[in-house]
């Protein structure tokens, strides 16, 4: 099973590279940023504080949680839109450092593998916790001025410096938390995607894969 590990801060490019080495490898691509949105849009919509470290745990062991190539699904329910608006994104980063949603999304991240024979897995953790043996660990940067400008695009209705703060924030959070914070893998590639194409970052990175497959004798 080849598993290839893309982390990196919100807006660093992981999905858009992390989907195009999916499709250039054949393989399947699983955003695990949008299956602790999922949790923090169940707690939402069922009232739970999710802030409360354990009803958040609670409801997360029965939970439904279907995170396909672009759609998401929370227990039946289409939640691809909602995961991605500003209530979600305000109580994502205190769902992420619950430990016990990080314990339950990180058994079902590798089951998701096991059963798609590997893929390509993108999140914070995915190269320093929940795969550290992945063939290729890679981490994303950008400045923080790229990030926010990235992330003003692709949401509609909010302005640059709304983004830019929510990015600084979530930041903290995710690389201040307790549990498997976001930094850099041991043995990570790290690229800087502020100045290059896509095409060029996946050309480097199958290229980097190829050098770690063969270097392994695998
Ligand atoms: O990539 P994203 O912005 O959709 O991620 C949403 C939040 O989930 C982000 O603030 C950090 C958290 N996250 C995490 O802690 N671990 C992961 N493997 C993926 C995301």
């Amino acid at each position: 099973m080849q598993v290839i590990a893309i982390d990196g801060p919100a807006g660093s490019g992981k999905s858009t590279v992390g989907r195009a080495l999916a499709e250039r490898l054949g393989l399947q691509y699983l955003d695990t940023g949008a299956m602790y949105r999922g949790v923090a849009f169940a707690a939402l919509r069922r009232g739970v504080d999710p802030a409360d470290a354990d009803p958040v745990a609670h409801l997360l062991a029965t939970l439904e949680l279907e995170v396909a190539d672009r759609t998401v699904t929370v227990d039946g329910v289409d939640a691809t839109i909602e995961i991605r608006g500003p209530e979600v994104t305000r109580s994502v980063s205190t769902v992420a450092a619950n430990p016990a949603v990080r314990a339950e999304l990180r058994s079902r991240q590798r089951e998701w593998a096991e059963r798609h024979g590997g893929g390509v897995i993108e999140g914070r953790d995915i190269g320093s916790v929940v795969f550290p043996d992945a063939d290729l660990k890679v981490y994303l940067t950008a400045s923080p001025e790229v990030r926010a400008a990235r992330r003003t695009k692709e949401v509609a209705d909010l302005d640059y410096e709304t983004v830019a703060r929510d990015i600084a924030r979530r930041d903290a959070l995710d690389q201040g938390r307790e549990d498997s914070p976001l930094r850099e893998a041991e043995g990570s590639v790290v690229v800087d995607t502020s100045d290059r194409s896509i095409d060029e970052i996946v050309d480097e990175l199958l290229r980097l894969l190829a050098e770690a497959v063969g270097g392994s004798g695998t």
